[in-house]
């Protein structure tokens, strides 16, 4: 809009603010400031109004500063050639879109600051060439997602990288992981709930960590923290000191943070968040001893449970403690239940057996562990006899020879392919297992003539995953 007049009343002026180029190198772009005459070589485009990155650049510059204008992406030409670039500012533009592969050419490059622009993800490709990349400030942007990776190629270059006032709920911690010399991490202002257990511990370089505000109740131990108490502050304490700030999120201050309590400093402004006996406290005025876990209590759990063969059933087993108990369950033989085709173990506490089995039945163990200690209950399931067909009519249908169809207790696997052979004509009788590999299996068996009375088929195999035979 107000653009067009701007440039059509500074086009007299462009030849004086832009001497004569040398015939090598490209005329400086309007609006902007060139140093071409001598190394290193700069293009200043600071808040010219520019609304992309102009195509006139210099492509030996060794720096290029293009802030504050309202460049809305990145495209995979406009930085193409430019190998001597060491310093790149993007800050504060509206880029929301960079092509994957615009820094590839970018092998120098030091310094990338693309902060304050609408950033929403970065790929795997987008931060591709940059294997000299020492600063990447990401800043003041949306991104809600990181690709795992998307710092392959600066991984191990990378000293700084700025991720702070993000929407970032997870972040690929394995890669960052990996960032072996990075000095300055900040991950400040985004919406972390949680940091995996050893996320910093390869990081031997990390002089700054700053983790304020986010949703953190919790932050595991990690060897890089023990450099805390030697190193954390004191007076007098080397500049190189390990800073950690961690304040403005909602700890609880159980047990689990003791070891961060024993750190002992005294200048900061964490607070707790709960448990409530402890909310709005600061960390480090609460006494160590306060620091308490509950170990769990069981306070619910099913009364002694009754159900027919081929039935589900779901046994319950709710626990309180502090931290939240993890609640398992073991079989009457003793076997600890996870997930597998027959089972489904909830993590709030929940046990279902999808179809019981005659031999299901039994004491099963409910068992609630959390970093305090654990407490067990036995919940009785009764399987009894499968129920009698309601739907079918068999008074008018003659059952088969093996059995009755509508039965539950199922036939086994041999009287199965018997059953239907005895049924369809001989030239293609008994049930056929194709295209079977290590996981799926095709089970097809002839059905073009109505069986009277045959509502369902049942399929009995063996699964690796229970180590019993499985009915469906
Ligand atoms: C980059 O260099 C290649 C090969 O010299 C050339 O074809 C291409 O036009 C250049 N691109 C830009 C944007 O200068
Ligand atoms: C079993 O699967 C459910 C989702 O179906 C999941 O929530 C639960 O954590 C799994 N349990 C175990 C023990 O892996
Ligand atoms: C536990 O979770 C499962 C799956 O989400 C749900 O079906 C079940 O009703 C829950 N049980 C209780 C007691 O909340
Ligand atoms: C079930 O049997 C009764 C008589 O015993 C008969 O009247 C009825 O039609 C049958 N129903 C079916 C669905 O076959
Ligand atoms: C199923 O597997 C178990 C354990 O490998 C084995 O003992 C059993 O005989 C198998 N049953 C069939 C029908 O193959």
């Amino acid at each position: 809009m107000a653009v067009f007049p701007l440039l059509l009343c500074l086009l007299p002026l462009a030849p004086a603010s832009a001497p004569p180029q040398p015939a090598t190198s490209s005329p400086c772009p309007r609006r902007c400031r060139c140093q071409t005459q001598s190394l290193p070589l700069s293009v200043l485009c600071p808040g010219a109004g520019l609304l992309f990155v102009p195509p006139t650049l210099d492509r030996r510059a060794a720096e290029l500063r293009l802030a504050d204008n309202f460049i809305a992406s990145v495209r995979r030409r406009d930085l193409a050639n430019m190998t001597g670039l060491l310093h790149l500012s993007l800050s504060r533009n509206t880029i929301r879109h960079v092509a994957a592969g615009a820094f590839a050419d970018l092998r120098a490059l030091r310094a990338l600051h693309l902060d304050g622009n609408r950033l929403t993800s970065l790929g795997e490709g987008q931060l591709r060439g940059l294997v000299n990349l020492r600063h990447l400030i990401l800043s003041n942007n949306q991104l809600a997602a990181l690709a795992a990776g998307a710092l392959d190629d600066c991984a191990e270059t990378l000293e700084d990288l700025d991720l702070s006032y993000n929407n970032l709920e997870q972040l690929p911690w394995e890669a960052l992981g990996r960032l072996g010399n990075v000095n300055t991490l900040g991950l400040d202002h985004n919406l972390l709930a949680s940091v995996p257990a050893g996320a910093f511990s390869r990081l031997h370089k990390l002089a700054r960590l700053d983790m304020t505000s986010n949703r953190l109740t919790t932050i595991p131990p990690d060897p890089l923290f023990s450099r805390l108490p030697l190193l954390a502050r004191p007076r007098g304490s080397p500049a190189s000191a390990l800073v950690l700030a961690f304040g403005g999120n909602p700890l609880h201050c159980n047990c689990e943070l003791v070891w961060l309590r024993r750190l002992a400093r005294e200048d900061d402004l964490e607070a707790c968040a709960s448990p409530p006996a402890l909310g709005g406290r600061y960390f480090w005025a609460v006494g160590e001893e306060e620091f308490v876990c509950e170990p769990p209590v069981v306070t619910h759990r099913s009364p002694p449970l009754a159900v027919p063969a081929g039935r589900p059933a779901a046994l319950r087993c709710r626990a309180v403690g502090d931290p939240e108990p993890r609640v398992r369950w073991v079989s009457p033989q003793g076997r600890l239940l996870g997930n597998s085709s027959r089972a489904r173990a909830f993590p709030n506490g929940t046990l279902e057996l999808l179809v019981t089995e005659p031999g299901d039945g039994g004491v099963f163990t409910c068992i609630a562990a959390n970093a305090a200690g654990e407490a067990t209950a036995a919940v009785e399931l009764t399987v009894g006899p499968p129920p009698p067909p309601q739907l079918a009519n068999s008074t008018s249908c003659d059952p088969p020879r093996d059995g009755d169809p509508d039965a539950l207790t199922p036939p086994s696997a041999a009287s199965a392919s018997a059953k239907v052979a005895d049924t369809v004509p001989p030239t293609d009788r008994g049930v056929q297992v194709t295209e079977h590999g290590a996981t799926a299996a095709l089970v097809q068996w002839p059905d073009q003539r109505p069986i009277p009375g045959i509502r369902m088929y049942q399929i009995q195999y063996n699964s690796s995953a229970d180590d019993i035979l499985v009915y469906r």
